[in-house]
């Protein structure tokens, strides 16, 4: 399924009456989308900004991506949304081997991330609108099918009254709604979102967390780095990934295996 299949409508629906939900989640336990096994990573040939990173991500879990300031939350997510190779270890993403990967073999596992970068990349001379109808023309959506939920998705982030407008004529909040809004429109299999709460107020954060939690019941694994603590919090079912200096923890358990994972009431 392309996008949203009902506008918006489609990720209010409860997680637990949702076939493709219940499909993903009961796929067997040791299933994986993403697997690192002891990477490594340097700029150059600086010292290494990772170490010894391995974890496993399951389908359909929820993860924060936590740590300080320069911990290198930015540099795994990048290794995760494969702009960057690692300088050794392994990493396999939906069942393939990320890093012998052939070129052109890259854009069909790209296309199924959503990714939100830390500093948005919204395409300058495309207004809000075609920023976030971008992901869904690329896989030869019509346009009489995307209007509506493209339109839905920016009024669900609150921006109705600014699909027009270019990227630099909206602010930094409303220009992090853009670069979320298109990272989620396409129903990704795994959402990678950097600090994409940085810019907005709190009560706006929350809202955003509701969306992301929305396309996680849709069975869209996600990943959302942040070094906001209060975020954490926010919601209850989430694994929780911490770096410190490159190295990796697991205050929740989110690395064991099988995950923690709440319990799904009938
Ligand atoms: N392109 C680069 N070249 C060299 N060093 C880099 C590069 N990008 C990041 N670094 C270094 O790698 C380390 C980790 O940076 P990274 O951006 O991954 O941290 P972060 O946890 O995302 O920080 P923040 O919370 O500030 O976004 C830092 O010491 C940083 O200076
Ligand atoms: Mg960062």
């Amino acid at each position: 399924m392309p996008f949203f299949p009902h506008g918006l409508a489609a990720i209010a629906v409860s997680p637990r009456r949702n076939p493709d939900y219940l499909a993903k989640m009961s796929s067997s336990p040791d299933a994986e989308i993403v697997h690192f096994d002891n990477v490594g990573l340097r700029y150059g040939s600086d010292r290494e900004v990772l170490s010894d990173v391995s974890f496993t991500l399951h389908p359909g879990s929820f993860y924060f991506l936590t740590g300080a300031s320069g911990a290198g939350k930015t540099s795994l997510l990048k290794l995760l949304y494969l702009a960057q190779r690692p300088s050794r270890g392994v990493i396999r993403m939906f069942g393939t081997d990320a890093i012998t990967l052939p070129r052109n073999r890259l854009p069909g596992l790209r296309r199924r991330l959503g990714v939100v970068f830390q500093d948005f990349r919204l395409v300058p001379h495309l207004s809000a609108f075609d920023n976030v109808a971008l992901p869904l023309r690329v896989v030869g959506v019509t346009e009489r099918e995307l209007a509506k939920p493209v339109a839905d998705m920016l009024e669900w982030v609150g921006l109705g009254e600014r699909a027009h407008a270019r990227p630099a004529t909206l602010s930094g909040g409303e220009q992090q709604r853009v670069a979320i809004a298109r990272a989620v429109i396409g129903r990704p299999d795994l959402l990678v979102a950097d600090e994409p709460t940085g810019n907005v107020d709190p009560e706006m954060a929350v809202k955003l967390l509701r969306l992301f939690e929305a396309l996680n019941r849709l069975g869209t694994t996600v990943v959302v780095a942040t070094h906001d603590v209060h975020l954490l919090r926010k919601v209850p079912e989430s694994l929780i990934m911490r770096l410190d200096k490159g190295r990796l923890s697991d205050p929740t358990g989110a690395l064991r295996y099988p995950p923690r994972r709440p319990a799904v009431p009938a």
